[in-house]
């Protein structure tokens, strides 16, 4: 059986340590399987309980299925003495295998080598789940995808298929031309973990301090160049020899950043939720969890506005109370 929090590995065969994140990240994985669950019951019945969707579940970014984090054990109320002890956790892998109703098939995609062949493990020791597991670049796989049956011969979400997309990534991984892909199928929901401090961060106050590599990453993240202008601020002035200097300087907060990410998003999809912000002590926000939708019917974006109202009534306050003691990563 798949367990979710803490669980046997040796049940789920072989396994690569995969060390990730802090305690925002059991927010993360809390919220995106609380969603899961929402969109499997309330589908299971639609568009007809006698013909309801085929629902698939795509991981993107999917990891080894686990996560491992060393927990402190004992104490007084454990009347033993402190230690550490290493725990592996359910990563999003198995968070999707054990949400009821089950996703008729689940595609797993994975770039690292070692982490792919445990996914490939819990695919040969789940074999009648449906599961297919992808290894590469996330952004190429979803394009293959997408562009076959059955997802090619439904055009405009006009089809029998329905798919929640989760895109996890380390840090800006996700190109524009993959969120919309996503939005063009007007048939999946995206869960979309937009790496907010390490945007801010390759954002440098001066421009001329964002490398050509780093520019073209920005360029890639956000679909267009005009970030330089819609962030940054030409400002002349004058040398120690009074000649004319200009410098290109951001004007822009962490804050401002997420809300034109946000805008920038809403040109692709109908529905960009509200973030969930995820924070790290010490750090503030380092991730905004956003959940994207560009179903053309109305009915559909009532109800997975009702599910992230789900999540973030859940696991908003619990996102900041949680991450209290988080350390690094996604
Ligand atoms: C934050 S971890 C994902 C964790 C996973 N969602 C979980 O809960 O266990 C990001 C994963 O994406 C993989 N990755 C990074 N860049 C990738 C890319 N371009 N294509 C596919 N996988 C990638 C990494 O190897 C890593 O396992």
């Amino acid at each position: 059986m798949l367990l979710t929090g803490r669980f046997d590995m040796a049940k789920t065969a072989t396994h690569q340590g995969h060390r990730f994140g802090g305690a925002w990240t059991e927010v993360k994985l809390d919220a995106v399987k609380y969603y899961l669950g929402f969109f499997t019951k309330v589908l299971a019945s639609q568009p007809s309980p006698t013909r309801p969707f085929e629902l698939w579940y795509i991981d993107a970014f999917a990891g080894s299925g686990s996560r491992q984090i060393e927990m402190v054990t004992g104490g007084l109320l454990e009347n033993e003495p402190v230690g550490e002890e290493t725990v592996d956790m359910a990563g999003s892998v198995l968070h999707a295998l054990d949400v009821s109703p089950p996703f008729r098939r689940l595609v797993f995609i994975e770039g690292h080598g070692g982490r792919f062949r445990s996914l490939e493990a819990i695919r040969n020791a789940n074999p009648s789940r449906g599961i297919e597991c992808k290894q590469g670049d996330a952004n190429a796989r979803l394009q293959e995808i997408f562009s076959s049956p059955p997802w090619s011969k439904q055009s405009q979400g006009r089809g029998s298929h329905r798919a929640v997309c989760f895109l996890d990534p380390y840090g800006m991984s996700v190109d524009w031309g993959t969120l919309k892909l996503l939005a063009e199928t007007r048939a999946v929901d995206v869960w979309y973990l937009f790496p907010l401090d390490a945007v801010t961060r390759q954002l440098a106050t001066n421009l001329d301090r964002v490398d050509v590599h780093k520019q073209k990453r920005l360029d890639a993240m956000f679909g267009t160049p005009d970030w330089r202008e819609d962030l940054y601020k030409v400002e002349t002035g004058a040398d120690l020899f009074a000649e004319p200097i200009s410098t290109t300087t951001r004007t822009v907060t962490k804050a401002q950043i997420e809300e034109y990410a946000r805008q920038r998003i809403g040109t692709l999809f109908r529905y960009v939720s509200e973030p969930l912000p995820l924070l790290a002590e010490g750090r503030g926000q380092i991730f905004s969890l956003f959940c994207l939708s560009n179903s053309a019917s109305d009915k559909a974006i009532g109800l997975i506005r009702k599910g992230v109202a789900g999540v973030l009534k859940n696991y908003g306050p619990a996102s900041r109370h949680r991450s209290a003691r988080a350390r690094s990563g996604p």
